[in-house]
């Protein structure tokens, strides 16, 4: 497990990127402010299935309908944000939050919804303010699991459902070499002047970092039940897309 002190980290310290822990929140805001107005397209040529579609359904697999108040933690260009809209509905709300401004840039562009410049550790809003809750591929980017999960369930009304998709380092071998080499693969393609840049192919390989040294499902699970939450579980697509699920009792 890698904890300090009363932090929990997501993963070990990664010198390829950053000199010392200190500097890792500034690295993590640089990386996505660098490559927000690319991030769609890197995204929909390494989405690996993971697009607005895999979205959606992960949303009503996990209890999101009509109506409901949502956070969108980590919300980046609102990819999960836009599936949410069209599943609660004129009636329901959507409020997107993310650290970086120039991402936040680009969700206002795309959709008309409440946008908080903020940190999924820190959130501005007061206890019992959401039905649901989303984390979409963000998760290996905080500064502290259990701080971050703390603070959503303190925001999540009673009876509010938790939903945070991450990318597991896939247990089975094979899958885990398949995965391994297609990031790589893609570092190459998305360096290329044109398709994305130099930016966007070190967020690619820092992405693959993150999921190679993740903690693992198990820590995120307990995690959640030390915070409070009941029912905390998994639900993994090819050992590699997965949805953690989880309520306020
Ligand atoms: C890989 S993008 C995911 C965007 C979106 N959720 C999706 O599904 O496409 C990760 C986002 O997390 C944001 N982020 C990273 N650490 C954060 C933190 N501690 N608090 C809020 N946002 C954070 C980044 O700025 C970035 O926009």
């Amino acid at each position: 497990m890698t904890q300090t002190g009363e932090k929990l980290v997501p993963h070990p310290h990664l010198k390829q990127f950053y000199e010392d822990e200190s500097q890792r929140e500034e690295f993590v805001n640089r990386i996505f402010d660098d490559t927000a107005s690319k991030y769609d397209p890197v995204n929909n040529i390494l989405s690996l299935g993971s697009g607005i579609r895999y979205r959606k359904q992960a949303l009503i697999r996990s209890g999101l309908t009509s109506e409901m108040s949502v956070l969108d933690v980590a919300t980046g260009t609102g990819l999960v944000a836009a599936a949410e809209i069209s599943i609660v509905g004129p009636k329901g709300s959507v409020t997107g939050l993310d650290r970086s401004y120039n991402m936040l840039i680009e969700v206002g562009n795309k959709l008309n919804i409440p946008l908080i410049q903020g940190d999924a550790n820190v959130l501005p809003f007061a206890d019992n303010s959401f039905h649901f809750l989303t984390m979409g591929y963000a998760l290996r980017h905080v500064d502290d699991l259990k701080g971050t999960l703390k603070e959503y369930f303190r925001v999540l009304k009673p009876g509010g459902i938790l939903l945070i998709l991450e990318l597991m380092r896939p247990t089975n071998k094979m899958i885990y070499r398949i995965v391994q080499l297609y990031f790589r693969l893609m570092v190459a393609l998305i360096s290329i002047p044109g398709i994305g840049g130099k930016n966007e192919g070190r967020l690619i390989k820092y992405y693959w970092d993150t999921i190679d040294k993740f903690v693992g499902s198990n820590i995120i699970i307990n995690t959640l039940s030390e915070t409070g939450f009941e029912e905390a579980k998994s639900h993994q697509i090819f050992n590699f897309f997965t949805e953690f699920t989880a309520i306020k009792p």
